[in-house]
């Protein structure tokens, strides 16, 4: 029996032994297209050669020096490549996962607001269906039911608005632009309640992930918020943890909304897989506060800026702009993307195809007139991920889409060099995958 605690205690997963370019092989040598990257993580593939000679080449030069002693030359090269390639932030602070990156995001929301002497600010709004990571911080930002329920005695009070998922939320007598306005509103009546100078920030995923299925904002919908939280002096927090470093098609994925957030957070894709790592970008105004103040930023890691990790990030950046990758991003999602209505649309139980870039989101209904879920004890998000799997296609599977508990949904999120080939065996087989789940029903 195995030590190892895994994530399901009942089962033993299957073992991963290699993997080479966009495939993972088991230890039978069965071979998975990697159709989601895990958790949209490994976005060039596992085998790629600039990534492991990067890391290779920094464990034989310094595999690690502490943050409170040194920088190092890669961290610098980093940042400047980070902040070049992210309009509007100044400055980086590299840790080792998503829900790192949050927890440093809130606090130096906080410490800012308390070296400025506007002590009563430290409350945080979000969204209902966001997932903000798993530590106790973000758990609590976080508006994900299932994932808090258990926790919640141990968490400070959360403050949730509606999200912004127009196939679930845009009424038939409403544009697109009028629910975004709308659901945008709702910070504002949420900061008035609570008090404007009670309120630190306000945190959302710019395009929402594993909780709600790769659902981009409507337009205008962010603008609104920027202008609520500049007319209440609040921050705004993107977490663009699963759908930044360009799986959207641009590095940041706020740069398609015409928007500037105070902080954003990124991780998943920044080191492509090859190391784990995570970081805060910020406007520079925020650390000049703090600089001319304390002069601290009181938060650290043992692991922050964990020298292999950060070449390994570097090399994952030049590698995506040298192989013009974003632009594969664009036309690959698109093409998947069209493929997919052009196989489901009509699918009775397939309610929605939607996402950006490489970040494919499908949702599935009992109903597509009514949009009625399935019944979530069937787990039907399951049943579609397994069947995929069995065929050779790793896609991410996810329930509770609508409200934490109800609701069913698939991600999909393919390296940024898939090629065309691939990209094709990746809608066949899922297309197959949803057909068999269907079969018997
Ligand atoms: C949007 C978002 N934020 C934060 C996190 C937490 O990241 P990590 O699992 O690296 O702690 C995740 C992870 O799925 C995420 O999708």
């Amino acid at each position: 029996m195995s030590h190892v605690l895994h994530r399901n205690l009942q089962q033993q997963p299957p073992r991963a032994s290699a993997g080479e370019g966009a495939y993972v092989i088991d230890s039978n040598g069965k071979r998975y297209l990697d159709g989601c990257g895990g958790a949209a993580v490994s976005c060039l593939g596992h085998s790629h050669p600039a990534l492991i000679k990067a890391a290779q080449q920094q464990i034989e030069t310094l595999p690690y020096a502490h943050t409170s002693f040194f920088t190092t030359d890669v961290m610098e090269e980093l940042a400047d490549t980070l902040v070049a390639g992210a309009p509007g932030m100044g400055k980086v602070l590299l840790v080792s996962g998503g829900s790192e990156a949050i927890e440093a995001a809130l606090k130096l929301s906080r410490q800012y607001f308390v070296e400025k002497g506007e002590m009563t600010r430290h409350l945080f709004i979000a969204r209902r269906q966001s997932y903000h990571g798993n530590t106790l911080g973000a758990l609590a930002v976080g508006g994900n039911d299932w994932r808090r329920k258990h926790f919640a005695p141990l968490m400070v009070p959360g403050n949730h608005i509606s999200p912004c998922i127009a196939y679930r939320g845009m009424r038939d007598d409403e544009t697109p632009e009028q629910y975004g306005q709308r659901v945008a509103d709702e910070l504002d009546a949420k900061v008035l309640e609570l008090g404007a100078g009670n309120v630190a920030a306000f945190v959302a995923e710019t395009v929402v992930g594993a909780t709600a299925g790769a659902v981009p904002p409507v337009p205008g919908y962010f603008k609104r918020i920027r202008d609520i939280c500049d007319q209440h002096g609040i921050h705004l927090i993107l977490d663009e943890v699963m759908c930044g470093t360009g799986r959207t098609g641009s590095m940041m994925a706020y740069e398609q909304e015409g928007i500037v957030p105070d902080i954003v957070t990124m991780a998943k894709g920044l080191a492509a897989g090859y190391q784990p790592i995570g970081a805060l970008l910020c406007r520079r105004e925020l650390t000049d506060v703090i600089r001319a103040g304390s002069g601290f930023f009181q938060h650290g890691h043992t692991f922050m800026g964990h020298a292999t990790a950060v070449a390994t990030s570097l090399a994952t950046l030049q590698v995506i702009e040298k192989e013009n990758l974003l632009d594969n991003v664009i036309s690959q999602g698109d093409a998947i993307r069209a493929r997919l209505y052009a196989e489901l649309g009509e699918h009775e139980n397939v309610g929605d195809v939607r996402g950006r870039g490489l970040f494919i989101g499908v949702e599935f209904v009992a109903d597509r007139e009514t949009r009625a879920a399935l019944d979530p004890t069937h787990k039907t998000h399951n049943l579609v991920q397994n069947n995929a799997f069995a065929n050779g296609l790793l896609c991410y599977g996810m329930g509770g889409t609508i409200d934490g508990r109800s609701g069913d949904h698939v991600l999909i999120a393919p390296p940024y060099n898939i090629s065309n080939k691939q990209a094709d065996d990746l809608v066949d087989k899922f297309v197959a995958a949803v057909t068999a789940t269907f079969a018997n029903r």
